[in-house]
């Protein structure tokens, strides 16, 4: 079962910020420049000892829920065994907490608490990790983010090869009526969302593109609309 899912049903493409990329001062602000265009709010947590670098805690999360009680807060855990820290990020107000592959010698029992604790349950991968690996907990996740960039920092390029996991994850959803949402993260902006929706990604993350632009908005807009020019699932067979 794939958890409670606040994000089913809603149709067409989404466009989660990463705050990551906005001003440490001032991210109230920087969300308010966004003129309510962003579907979610997408929140890195680095350990420094997963990624080489360090972000937030759970009392960010706890602060943004209390400031947007509605908001869909995507929580990307980049954090070596991340079971430690799902009862306080999901106690924070956490709607969908995200867990490296990599990180978690559990990954099953981890997104089983995840699902326990009443927040939708996602699964990522680094760009060097085979998709395979994620099979066996597919049936489990409301979330499959892909990974385009190594994680740690903002700004990075787009590694375009992870594109084939996205495409095999949508055939292998269709195939399996699977449930869950693709999301990809990393080195996204217009010039590259129809080419990410089309592999079948619907919700992009995208940090420095939208928080680095003087028309942050502007930007959401256009990468939402681009997006939607995405053909969805464009490779692979049923087979696959
Ligand atoms: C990378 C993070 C991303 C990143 C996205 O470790 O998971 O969410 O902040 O930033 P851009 O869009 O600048 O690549
Ligand atoms: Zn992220």
């Amino acid at each position: 079962m794939a958890g409670s899912l606040p994000v089913k049903g809603c149709p067409g493409r989404k466009i989660a910020p990463s705050i990551l990329s906005a001003d440490p001062l001032e991210i109230a602000g920087s969300i308010k420049r966004l003129e309510g265009e962003h579907d979610w709010i997408h929140l890195d947590i680095m350990d420094g000892h997963f990624v080489p670098n360090l972000s937030y805690g759970p009392s960010l999360v706890e602060a943004c829920r209390k400031k947007w009680p509605e908001a869909v807060l995507d929580v990307h855990l980049m954090v070596e065994k991340p079971e430690n820290f799902i009862e306080p990020f999901a106690a924070a107000g956490s709607t969908i907490i995200t867990v490296h592959q990599e990180a978690t010698v559990h990954l099953h029992r981890t997104l089983q608490r995840i699902v326990d604790l009443g927040c939708t349950p996602g699964v990522t991968l680094n760009p060097g990790t085979p998709v395979e690996l994620l099979k066996p907990v597919l049936p489990l996740v409301g979330l499959v983010l892909v990974m385009s960039v190594n994680p740690g920092f903002g700004g990075q390029k787009f590694v375009s090869a992870v594109l084939e996991k996205v495409r095999l994850l949508c055939c292998w959803r269709e195939a399996h009526g699977y449930e869950y949402l693709l999301e990809v993260d990393g080195g996204l902006g217009p010039e590259n969302s129809a080419l990410v929706s089309s592999a079948g990604c619907d919700v992009l993350v995208a940090g420095s593109a939208i928080f680095n632009s003087p028309d942050p908005a502007g930007v959401i807009r256009e990468m939402r609309a681009k997006a939607l020019e995405g053909t969805g699932c464009d490779g692979y067979s049923k087979n696959s």
